[in-house]
């Protein structure tokens, strides 16, 4: 039932449902996009402190792009008029850059997508923001261990369902809630592509994972229950009952033996450091 299709590594396919399987001059592709993601998330790190501006800090994202010479895809994407996506506390995600400050305590999402050359990096970050309490703390710590736990099951022959299996069982040992309205997905020339990576699902359901393929796995959890609801401006995503909630996006690429993570931190700041 899944297409598999080699995918045209010098221009965009359409979005037509097929899952495009990419070689060497894609991966080098994402591998640069990749790469520019995790450095602007890297140099976010000490901006995001008590009193900051968000959209200060989209300005920083926007320029950090545009300097690298690539392109911030979320500018203009859906009539979304900024560089990033910042979401804090109860935002769940598609927090909008404003006026509004950080303030001591704050557990905040920073969402990226460079597009370099033709090819999108999206990777998206938890930042501690001054002295934050311990239960936000192993939130933040426990949606990191789910993305990296689901990265451990993206290898030729899973099922992608396995990757949503593991992450649910990882949350809900932790009795927290997993998001079940905004999933991970394709990505390569296109920003959003197939296929539809969920959070929450079966193992051995869902289509084979096969060398080639390029998509995200970017769990939001929620330290109450997992519903969200979307507010009046259209695009902030907030937890139905108020909780606290996190997300960690990678983009990765599946390979012969396993996948390659393309926006690993060259300076080790995947997760925040903890006192
Ligand atoms: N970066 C988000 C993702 O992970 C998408 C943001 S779209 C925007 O897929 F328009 F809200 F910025
Ligand atoms: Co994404
Ligand atoms: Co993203």
């Amino acid at each position: 039932m899944t297409e598999y299709v080699t995918a045209d590594e010098t221009d965009v396919q359409p979005r037509d449902g097929t899952i495009k399987l990419h070689g060497p001059a894609g991966f080098e592709g994402m591998r640069k996009a990749g790469r520019l993601a995790a450095e602007i998330l890297d140099a976010l790190a000490p901006l995001v402190v008590p009193g900051a501006r968000t959209d200060m800090i989209d300005d920083v994202v926007r320029q950090m792009t545009l300097d690298a010479g690539a392109i911030p895809a979320t500018l203009g994407y859906r009539g979304y008029a900024h560089s990033c996506c910042i979401s804090s506390n109860h935002v769940v995600c598609h927090g909008i850059p404003s006026d509004k400050t950080l303030k001591d305590g704050d557990i905040v999402n920073i969402d990226v997508t460079p597009l370099l050359d033709g090819w999108h990096g999206d990777s998206s970050r938890m930042y501690l923001v001054g002295d934050v309490p311990l239960k936000a703390k192993r939130l933040v710590d426990v949606t990191y261990e789910c993305l990296m736990i689901g990265i451990e099951q993206a290898k030729p022959g899973a099922r992608l369902g396995d990757i949503g299996a593991a992450i649910q069982a990882h949350a809900e040992k932790n009795r927290y809630g997993v998001v079940r309205e905004f999933c991970g997905h394709g990505l390569g020339r296109l920003f959003h592509d197939a296929p539809e990576v969920v959070h929450a699902a079966r193992a051995g359901t869902g289509p084979e994972l096969r060398p080639g393929m390029f998509f995200t796995i970017e769990p939001m959890i929620n330290l109450g229950k997992p519903g969200v609801k979307i507010l009046e401006d259209g695009w902030t995503a907030v937890t139905r009952d108020r909780s606290l909630s996190a997300q960690f996006e990678h983009s990765i690429g599946i390979t012969e033996t396993g996948c390659e993570i393309f926006t690993t931190s060259p300076r080790g700041l995947d997760k925040p450091p903890y006192a």
